[in-house]
């Protein structure tokens, strides 16, 4: 399946504005409804849908307003959704992103769905009718900026410059009428490409360079959202190497593009990935907040600072990042991954929304004013690889639309779309849906420790695999104990949080269970608030969460999946079973030889 709009027939190439998309959408969706549209400028993104009297409906709305209302109204109608007399609403944040990992090459980092959607040997490459349908797809849930390179910006991606920019135009005008605004990664040393000897912000060659450059490639797509920039960051170039900080790079960049209403979104992804595993100071979670905190009100007013979700990189769990919650007066963006990096590589089931609705419960809706997610985008088919991968972009999207999104309200309604089995199989599925995640994070790394992932790769288990490595991410456990003290007699990371929060986690007694080892070195002996030792909880969880697996297996072959996605879903729960199994057993066996503990319930663990 086509993810949840696979019922609509191709959209015809003429259409050019959002208008005349809504239009001929409700007209193939809804066929025997009337339906007025009225365009108000000043509503912008907002809509508002009235039914009259004799069931025909009007919508007024700003100019991508229209579409989004069409839009909520064929969802709503066609998930069978009770369906109010007036839908009345407007998007809480600006900036609604996709991130794609995607390289000139066609490759895509951390892509789990086929290649590029719009790349191919070096070049510019995709096929516009797809694009139509990628648009209607993002433009169905309100999500209204692309960024289609990758943050790591690989020689020869060079959509700044002519050749390429000419068919990036052409790529603009395939989702403008969707609402959709690209953006574009850059690489903070592009000028020192074109014969300029640096790339220091306070240069004055390097600033004309980027003005010159921004003049040109705004009047190409005059309605680019962006310029998105990874800088000093994992072998990326930055100000740092002109012993300038990060508010001289990105308000020198948001000066080049502020003539043509672009903004410049940050990355705050920057910490030291050369760590010496000797080194006993440096708190890899410490450093976002670190590098940016102090700079907090120095960003120009078209920067946006766009911070990862949790302080490490998108383990199954983390912490709220503290620079959400401190950077008062900055334009902050959090960054959700749909790609499944460390979460099953869309082979895994790992449905991301209740992890997401966990994030809000500390961090205000108010607190950030854009959205970005990483893609989990590609040229299969299915634009997922995994067919139920797919909820995650739905949910993301309707999430960014609207953070007070309930997670099962909004699975339930992605279900209804994209399957319509009966109501009893919809809760089926709805239910193992919401439960994969917890899942997953049962048979995986334990109580928040994170990154017993095999290296690199970042698919099954390998405990110690990145123990003695470069990367900052130790759990240091040994015969006795596993886990690092964040607390303030630690590393201090837990003092970067405001009090409530310190309060909440700095003390094992009362701190939630699932990110006990996140925070906190503990003896394996440790009791739990359930009584049971650390260790034993370690046991129990990875015993339970392969069973569960097992389950969820029994019940994915139950359901009615139409082919092809029947094939793909039963496979993929095989090689689920089979990783699954793998972390199992590595992961108890690893604590039972360190601990020599033996589990209560007699179950088998390989010695
Ligand atoms: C992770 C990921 C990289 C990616 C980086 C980023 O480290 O493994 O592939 O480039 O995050 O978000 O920039």
């Amino acid at each position: 399946m086509k993810a949840w709009l696979h019922a609509l027939p191709d959209l015809p190439d003429s259409l050019s504005t959002p208008s005349a998309v809504a239009a001929w959408e409700l007209s193939c969706a809804l066929p025997g409804t009337v339906v007025t549209l009225n365009t108000v400028p000043d509503m912008a993104e907002s809509y508002r849908a009235e039914r009259s009297a004799d069931g025909s409906w009007n919508i007024s709305g700003g100019k991508t307003g229209v579409l989004y209302g069409a839009y909520a109204l064929i969802l709503k109608s066609l998930s069978g959704e009770s369906v109010p007399d007036v839908i009345e609403s407007a998007p809480k944040y600006r900036l609604r992103m996709i991130n794609c990992w995607d390289n000139a090459d066609g490759s895509v980092e951390r892509g789990y769905s086929g290649r590029s959607l719009f790349f191919e040997g070096g070049r510019l490459d995709y096929d516009p009718a797809r694009m139509r349908e990628l648009g209607r797809l993002l433009a169905s849930v309100g999500l209204n900026v692309l960024c289609i390179n990758n943050v790591n910006v690989h020689f020869p991606c060079q959509l700044l410059l002519e050749d390429y920019l000419e068919q990036a135009a052409q790529l603009a005008d395939l989702f403008r009428p969707f609402g959709i605004r690209l953006m574009f990664s850059v690489d903070f040393s592009q000028p020192m490409r074109h014969g300029i000897p640096t790339a220091d912000p306070l240069d004055e060659s390097v600033r004309a360079w980027w003005k010159e450059t921004a003049d040109r490639v705004w009047q190409a797509i005059p309605d680019l959202a962006g310029f998105l920039v990874k800088a000093d960051s994992e072998g990326r170039p930055g100000p740092f190497t002109y012993g300038r900080n990060h508010a001289d790079g990105a308000n020198m960049l948001a000066e080049a593009v502020r003539p043509h209403g672009g903004v410049i979104v940050w990355r705050c992804f920057v910490y030291n990935c050369r760590q010496d595993w000797r080194d006993l100071k440096t708190d890899r979670p410490k450093a976002a907040w670190e590098h940016y905190a102090f700079l907090d009100g120095a960003f120009a007013e078209n920067v946006i600072l766009q911070v990862k979700h949790g302080p490490f990189d998108f383990q199954v769990r983390e912490p709220l990042s503290p620079l959400l919650l401190g950077m008062k007066h900055t334009n902050l963006a959090m960054e959700l991954q749909l790609a499944q990096e460390y979460t099953g590589h869309q082979i895994d089931l790992y449905t991301m929304i209740p992890m997401w609705r966990e994030l809000y419960e500390e961090l205000p809706a108010d607190n950030i004013m854009s959205i970005a997610a990483v893609s989990n985008l590609g040229r299969d088919e299915n634009y997922t690889g995994h067919p139920l991968a797919a909820v995650n972009l739905y949910t993301y999207g309707r999430l960014a639309w609207d953070p007070d999104t309930k997670a099962e309200g909004a699975v339930t309604a992605w279900a209804r779309l994209t399957y319509g089995f009966t109501p009893e199989d919809t809760e089926k599925l709805v239910t193992l849906l919401l439960s994969s995640r917890r899942i997953y994070e049962k048979y995986t790394a334990p109580l928040g420790i994170g990154w017993m992932i095999t290296p690199h790769d970042h698919y099954g288990p390998n405990p110690s695999g990145y123990e003695y490595d470069l990367w900052g991410t130790y759990h240091k456990a040994d015969r006795n104990a596993i886990g690092i003290d964040r607390t303030a007699g630690g590393t201090g990371y837990l003092d970067q949080y405001p009090p409530e929060i310190r309060r909440k986690y700095e003390n094992p007694a009362t701190c939630p269970d699932l990110l006990l080892l996140f925070y906190h070195r503990l003896p394996y002996s440790f009791r739990m608030k359930d009584g049971r030792t650390l260790v034993q909880r370690i046991y129990d969880d990875h015993f339970e969460g392969y069973e569960e697996t097992e389950r969820m297996a029994e019940m994915l072959k139950s359901l009615p999946f139409p082919s092809p996605d029947r094939e793909i879903i039963l496979q993929r729960i095989d090689m689920q079973l089979h990783n699954a199994r793998e972390w199992r057993d590595i992961i108890n066996t690893f604590f039972h030889r360190l601990s020599g503990a033996e589990d209560e319930k007699g179950r088998t663990i390989y010695l």
